[in-house]
């Protein structure tokens, strides 16, 4: 085989933090903790490799692309693999190959020879634990087909880099060890590769050469793979008898095992049809930024990422549903008559319509869906746990809305595909649930568009990128539920009580003086005539939240639903005071966000622990620190002060009259 010169190796994709606020990267990476996730088609070059890659691809255009990942466990041979699938065809250069010899030597791992594992562990910290820890791109070519290969690492806990390196890959090697047949990260893998779309497998069966080449193990293990592959929907598998480390069927057929009939592994992967012809569907254009560089052009300038599209087609801007016809399609070498999935290019329209970043372009004939409720599956990555009911950012495609789980249906075991009940994800950590989120927005299932159908969620405070998920459809109740309008409104009903509806949100310890305070306050403003109502902690927990305990998740639902009804108070006009621990910072946030401008108002009243724990009003915290009384909070369960309330009550230093009158001064000033 006659090799093209032009290896290009990105090294390891390491992470950075995301950053939400200017949204998405030119070059389209997500950055995970830890790790690049790459879920949309178009951002599937490292930044890193930059305008080599560029330069790469443009020399290869006419050639396919097969994009795929390599796993398995982490003495199956993967690294061995994609070293030597580099280094037989050629890819390297020579310098490179004089830098690996020397290294070798002083690793000494394999007598002096070339260890080809080097190729591929590029990490200093790697080779130390003698394992792979994140995902690595890497680019090579042969005269059919170019490539760009994931190589993900096989331990348990790095199940997130692994999807990382699979959601944009259409082809998956799984290495089993002959000797030990299916483990149990075989099984997990393969779930991850289905979950993530992915429809073709190479099952290599490596290091055949220290089982004698017999082709019982390999029978055995083939068997027993295809009924694996049977129930996750993987629809095709190619099983490849392989000696990884000799170069046995990997490059080239062997001669040690006649009785195989079946191509080497590069021959598969150079021939493959993976069948995503993404130009045959209708057209979305994820609009990425609007470009306005003066009064008379407006364009709207993303990456294809299905479709084609001409001068003429009608177009609807989605979620608006406004429709308009292409203009002209503009890129930086001049006009263009079509464009199809991929390239990247600014339209012009016919009609002013208003559409800003995130929004999606589509064929009129066949519009993407729109809609703010869904069953997704979700892959937590975060090492603090994800609770339903706590809100994040979703960012799918170019756009970044608010969105909760509203429910998890259940987790799944990756390991054994079995469905368990879950009320809350840990890290790793796979679930079927329902989604909500603050806005409708256009999108595809994830089965029949990656890029539309591919999230990812990040947590507000941190900014850390804490899931990846894949929508499954609409849930159809969304569809059916509308507002209603209503004659007499906030406005006319706050006009009649003559006030303007407050929310009040009392935050502090059990027995800080919450109570007692909004109590006081409560009273005062009755008797200047105002119309209030009085949410406590206590007496909500009696009603309409007698079903939930003190657990993280429970408080999240507690605070979710007490905000709700505030809302719904303040829209009947009332000043609602309301009186719970509320610990955690983001379901403050959450309350604050259901209200206007200077609407809510939250009053930290400030104990300290020693102080509340002294007073102890109702004997809880002696209870607690006796252990009767499970994650009770500022002892076992924490307390996240508000860092800017708009009140700030020290207890230690006024009495509980003075504070509540600073209360009634801040509403009536
Ligand atoms: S919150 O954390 O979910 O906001 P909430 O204000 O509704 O708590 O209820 C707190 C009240 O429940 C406390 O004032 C106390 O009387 C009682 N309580 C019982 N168990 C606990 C616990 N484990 N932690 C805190 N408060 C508890």
């Amino acid at each position: 085989m006659s090799a093209d010169i032009g290896i290009l190796d990105s090294g390891s994709a390491k992470a950075e933090r995301s950053d939400v606020g200017d949204g998405q990267r030119k070059d389209g990476f997500e950055k995970a903790g830890g790790s690049v996730v790459a879920l949309n088609p178009e951002a599937r070059i490292p930044h890193s490799a930059g305008d080599a890659v560029a330069d790469y691809l443009k020399q290869h255009e006419s050639k396919s692309l097969l994009r795929f990942i390599t796993c398995g466990s982490v003495d199956d041979g993967k690294s061995t693999l994609i070293g030597r699938l580099l280094h037989d065809t050629q890819r390297l250069f020579e310098d490179q190959l004089a830098a690996l010899d020397a290294d070798s030597r002083r690793h000494g791992t394999r007598n002096g020879e070339i260890d080809f594992a080097l190729l591929v562990d590029g990490l200093a910290a790697e080779r130390e634990q003698g394992i792979t820890i994140d995902v690595a791109y890497r680019y090579f070519g042969t005269e059919r087909r170019k490539f760009i290969v994931a190589d993900c690492p096989g331990h348990e806990q790095y199940t997130r880099n692994m999807a990382t390196g699979a959601s944009t890959a259409d082809l998956a090697v799984v290495l089993v060890d002959a000797r030990k047949g299916l483990l149990t990260q075989t099984r997990r893998h393969s779930y991850i590769v289905s979950l993530l779309g992915i429809r073709h497998v190479v099952l290599a069966v490596n290091k055949m050469d220290l089982v004698g080449f017999d082709p019982d193990v390999f029978e055995r293990i083939v068997g027993e793979y295809r009924e694996l592959a049977a129930k996750l929907g993987i629809e095709h598998v190619q099983a490849v008898p392989l000696s990884a480390l000799n170069g046995d069927n990997l490059t080239t057929r062997s001669a040690a095992t006649p009785w195989y009939r079946g191509p080497s592994v590069l021959e598969h992967l150079e021939t493959v049809d993976v069948g995503r012809d993404a130009a045959d569907l209708g057209l979305r254009l994820p609009v990425q930024w609007v470009n306005r560089p003066h009064q008379d052009f407006r364009g709207f300038a993303g990456t294809i990422s299905a479709g084609r599209v001409r001068p003429g087609d009608e177009i609807v801007a989605l979620p608006s549903g406004r429709r308009s016809r292409v203009q002209r399609i503009v890129t930086a070498d001049g006009d263009l008559a079509q464009a199809t999935a991929g390239q990247a290019v600014t339209l012009t329209l016919a009609d002013e319509l208003d559409i800003s970043r995130g929004d999606v372009i589509a064929g009129a004939a066949q519009p993407a869906q729109v809609a703010d409720q869904f069953a997704a599956h979700l892959l937590w990555m975060d090492a603090t746990p994800l609770l339903p009911g706590r809100s994040y950012w979703l960012k799918i495609g170019a756009r970044t809305v608010t969105a909760s789980v509203t429910e998890i249906k259940h987790k799944i075991d990756v390991n054994t595909q079995a469905q368990l009940a879950a009320r809350r994800l840990e890290l790793n950590e796979v679930a079927w649930c329902n989604l909500g989120l603050d806005q409708p927005i256009a999108f595809e299932a994830y089965r029949d568009n990656r890029e539309l159908g591919s999230f990812v969620l990040i947590d507000r405070q941190t900014n850390a990128t804490v899931a990846a998920g894949t929508l499954d459809f609409a849930l159809r109740r969304a569809e059916n539920i509308h507002w209603q309008p209503v004659d007499v409104d906030k406005a006319a009903r706050a006009q009649a009580k003559r006030q303007t509806p407050r929310c009040v949100w009392f935050t502090g310890l059990s027995g800080s003086g919450k109570s007692t305070i909004a109590n006081l306050v409560d009273k005062q403003l009755h008797a200047l005539g105002h119309h209030t109502f009085i949410l406590d902690g206590d007496n909500v927990r009696h009603g309409l939240n007698k079903d939930l305990g003190f657990t993280d998740a429970d408080r999240v639902e507690n605070i979710r639903r007490v905000a709700e009804v505030a809302k719904l108070m303040t829209d009947a006009g009332l000043i609602v005071l309301v009186s719970f621990i509320s610990p955690f910072r983001a379901e403050r946030e959450l309350a604050r966000e259901l209200f206007g401008a200077g609407e809510f108002v939250e009053v930290f009243v400030d104990t300290p622990l020693q102080e509340a724990e002294r007073r102890d009003v109702k004997g809880l915290y002696a209870k607690a620190r006796a252990g009767k009384i499970p994650n009770f909070t500022g002892i076992d369960s924490p307390y996240e002060a508000p860092e800017s309330p708009e009140l700030h009550l020290a207890t230690l230093e006024d009495d509980p009259q003075a504070l509540a009158q600073r209360v009634v001064d801040f509403l009536r000033g």
